[in-house]
């Protein structure tokens, strides 16, 4: 991969490849992939080749293919394949092909690709693409192509239309409806999930002109889920066909289709192409621009001035795949552990959203972070279900969701364990519980930063509540101890299954419950309306009683002699083994090859941070000699096998104050997408990875947090870097920070007064504030 090829006003904006490699297919189709949060188009190139994965996925529309399957994200028709030929041969970019580049530029969220290929016959033509999935109208997807001839008598054939002969990795999802053609050119397939039931209409326009003439009625070919139209021509040295192709997607599960007939939304998705038709690509490529620079770059103006080209492309990276990743548009549905980008995990979310991205949206866009809560508030429906089915009171979230009323979504069985040669059970769905405490901490954490009182008041209070009332029934009396203890669970990290009091589940689950005791004596002492239906919805009075008598006596794990905190009840108990080989490893698992898992539950390592990330979320609980001690301890034996690890180890390094090692594990974090390593993303983007690196320089570099309500900035940048500026939202203010190797300027856009805690001080403003940074420093020390 390349990320210096943008020059001029294009420079630190283009991911990119310069030369053709079926290795990297799956790679550049996820990192290169596009989209709006409503739809996710894998960059898949047009013409064909072995080994790739052609995907779009509009968000929330789940199907089970089977009724033994879990609901996963179906993958739609595609609409981007192309079979070209010239003078009969069929276009393969990975022969005779010169000046290969494919590009995706992050600033207007566009594909280009280009490149000379050279028939077996030794004619060349010169081919170009362009595509963008529109982040101002999401339904739109734009493509062009256009094709010159640089020898004479080139003869050419396109072949595109709609084909909806995909399957997810083979599992089914659809009916075959309707096809149709209007007025020879307006492409029509609908298509019906066969369990949820949901309606796909998908509808296509080409305009194609050779040598500068308007081709028209192209030869048709219409198949099972499949209609192409194919243009030919032939073109002398220097003349160019170009085709431009517009596509428009909808669902019955459309906001704006709610209560319409499959025909009358037939009619407005088929409306909506034709005017889209009547703008062009270039028309409606403009407004998609305009889209990206109003509600993306502008909105969030981060910006890092290093002496590494990398850091703020991997700043705009992360900005970029945190849009298409999010379904803005509808609080019905959440963030994919995947993103739109991959088949990976079947499009369900997990606690990567609440704990790696949702901070992002919460100081940078609460309004979508507002709309990825309520997606758990309808997810209580679930949640009790599944609370219910294991024999628990309240809500019980899933660890992988789905349709909010699923319930659990993670699948049972997982890979084959190397030494039994039986495929191992997974137990996350059953037993890794703390997602349900992360949802209630997330909840606060929005409400802490943003004031939303009636969001609390609409949504929030009842999860805090209802999770409470989970872990209420859930805790276990250990008559041992005399203290309630949470067994046979699985933490954070994976590499330990079925342990008792894991600490991070331990800790976050008193917080749930501590955050429950408050705001219902809160609540209680308001006597308001909120109060009386959720005390009678919830029985809060005698949840109340229980989380009473609890609160006390939960056990929390504490440092020994030597400051380590136990992960789990047995895990300092286990055989440390050398893990060099592991922690040297190019790529993630490769301690399966060696070992079952079975087996490394009894070894000290660990898949990824565990303390770490109670450290960094409730940091104001441990002393800073007990993190560094822990960090010592525990880093060398955790292997950074899950994505999720090693933004919460940059965070902490910078916590604990060594901006070095900080600085190379952010670098590493970027590098999960951005590296080498040819195969990390085939099943696509590492999500929280993404929002792990947005928060590494926020939170991390510019040490900013809300802790007790309060805003602080304790700024360390890394050394290469003379500037970062960032926006946060406080308190529904827009803030705007520049930090300097010498100063911190913060200015409070709305005028509203704020106060931030810098090294230890507390300052009040209202309009902009300068801070000596340097002095600041040495006033505290
Ligand atoms: C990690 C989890 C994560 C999941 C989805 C797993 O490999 O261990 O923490 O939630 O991937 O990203």
């Amino acid at each position: 991969m390349k990320y210096d090829l943008g020059t001029g006003e294009e420079k630190n904006w283009i991911v990119a490849e310069s030369s053709f490699s079926s290795n990297l297919l799956g790679k550049a189709e996820a990192i290169m992939s596009l989209g709006n949060g409503y739809m996710g188009l894998r960059s898949a190139a047009e013409e064909p080749y072995v080994g790739e994965v052609r995907n779009l996925f509009v968000a929330g529309t789940f199907n089970k293919s089977d009724v033994m399957e879990v609901s996963e994200l179906p993958n739609a028709a595609d609409v981007t394949r192309m079979n070209i030929y010239i003078d009969g041969e069929r276009l393969d970019a990975s022969v005779r092909t010169e000046d290969y580049v494919r590009a995706l530029n992050l600033k207007t969220a566009e594909l280009r690709r280009s490149f000379i290929w050279t028939t077996s016959a030794g004619k060349q033509v010169a081919l170009k693409f362009r595509r963008f999935v529109s982040l101002d109208n999401l339904h739109v997807i734009g493509m062009q192509m256009e094709l010159e001839a640089l020898s004479d008598d080139v003869h050419v054939s396109v072949e595109s239309g709609v084909n909806a002969q995909v399957s997810n990795s083979g599992a089914q999802h659809f009916f075959e409806g309707e096809k149709r053609i209007y007025d020879k050119k307006y492409v029509e397939m609908v298509a019906r999930t066969k369990e949820s039931l949901i309606d796909f209409m998908f509808h296509t326009v080409h305009h194609v002109t050779l040598a500068g003439s308007k081709l028209n009625d192209p030869f048709m070919r219409m198949d099972r889920r499949l209609i192409m139209l194919s243009y030919k021509g032939t073109l002398a040295k220097g003349q160019k066909f170009s085709l431009e192709k517009l596509t428009t997607v909808h669902t019955s599960r459309d906001k704006a289709f709610d209560g319409l007939t499959l025909k009358e939304m037939r009619d407005r998705a088929l409306s909506t192409l034709k005017k889209c038709a009547a703008k062009g690509y270039e028309g409606l490529f403009a407004q998609h621009v305009q889209a990206w620079e109003q509600k993306v770059w502008k909105q969030y103006k981060l910006n890092i001035e290093s002496e590494d080209v990398f850091d703020l492309l991997a700043a705009r990276f992360a900005l970029y795949h945190l849009t298409i990743m999010t379904p803005a548009h509808d609080e019905r549905m959440g963030i994919a552990a995947k993103g739109l980008s991959g088949e990976g995990y079947q499009g369900h979310s997990f606690w990567d959203t609440e704990m790696f991205i949702l901070p992002f949206f919460i100081y940078s866009n609460p309004e979508v972070a507002r709309s990825l809560l309520i997606y758990r508030y309808l997810g209580l429906e679930g949640a009790r279900k599944k609370a219910r089915s294991n024999g628990y009171e309240g809500a019980m979230y899933p660890w992988e969701a789905a349709w909010p009323s699923d319930g659990e979504m993670a699948q049972e069985w997982g890979r084959v364990d190397i030494v039994t040669g039986k495929q191992t059970k997974i137990w996350t769905g059953f037993i890794e519980q703390h997602i349900t405490a992360d949802v209630a901490f997330a909840v606060w954490q929005y409400y802490k930063v943003t004031g939303d009182q009636a969001f609390m008041d609409d949504y929030g209070y009842e999860i805090i509540f209802d999770t409470a009332r989970f872990w209420g029934s859930r805790l276990e009396w250990d008559e041992d101890r005399g203290q309630y203890c949470i067994n046979d669970v699985i933490g954070p990290d994976e590499y330990k299954e079925h342990v008792d009091n894991n600490a991070f589940t331990n800790y976050f689950a008193h917080f749930n419950m501590q955050l429950a005791i408050k705001y219902y004596s809160r609540l209680k002492e308001s006597d308001s309306a909120v109060f009386h239906r959720l005390n009678e919805a919830l029985d809060l009075d005698q949840a109340m009683e229980a989380w009473m008598e609890c609160i006390d006596k939960i056990y929390l794990p504490q440092p020994g002699e030597d400051l380590v905190i136990p992960q789990d009840d047995t895990y300092l108990t286990k055989r440390i083994i050398d893990l060099t080989k592991y922690k040297n490893q190019t790529h993630v698992n490769t301690i399966f090859e060696d070992y079952s898992l079975e087996q490394l539950s009894d070894i000290q390592v660990s898949k990824q941070a565990d303390l770490m990330i109670l450290f960094y979320w409730l940091e104001d609980k441990f002393t800073h000699d007990v993190k560094i001690a822990n960090y010592n301890y525990y880093e060398p034996k955790t292997i950074h096998d899950s994505s999720l690890s090693l933004s919460t180890h940059a965070i902490l390094a910078n916590d604990l104050g060594d901006r070095q090692l900080a600085y190379r594990l952010f670098r590493q974090a970027c590098e999960i997408d951005l590296g080498p390593e040819m195969k990390s993303s085939d099943l696509g983007m590492h999500t929280a990875s993404i929002g792990g690196i947005w928060q590494v320089i926020v939170m991390g570099f510019a040490g900013m947090r809300m802790l007790h309500g309060e805003l602080r900035m304790d700024p360390k940048l890394p050394e290469h870097w003379s500037k970062l500026e960032f926006m946060i939202n406080w308190q529904g203010q827009r803030l705007e920070a520049e930090i300097t190797k010498d100063r911190l300027v913060i200015e409070a856009m709305d005028r509203v007064p704020v106060e931030l805690e810098v090294y230890g001080k507390e300052y009040r403003f209202n309009d902009v504030l300068t801070i000596n940074l340097a002095e600041a420093k040495g006033e505290r020390d």
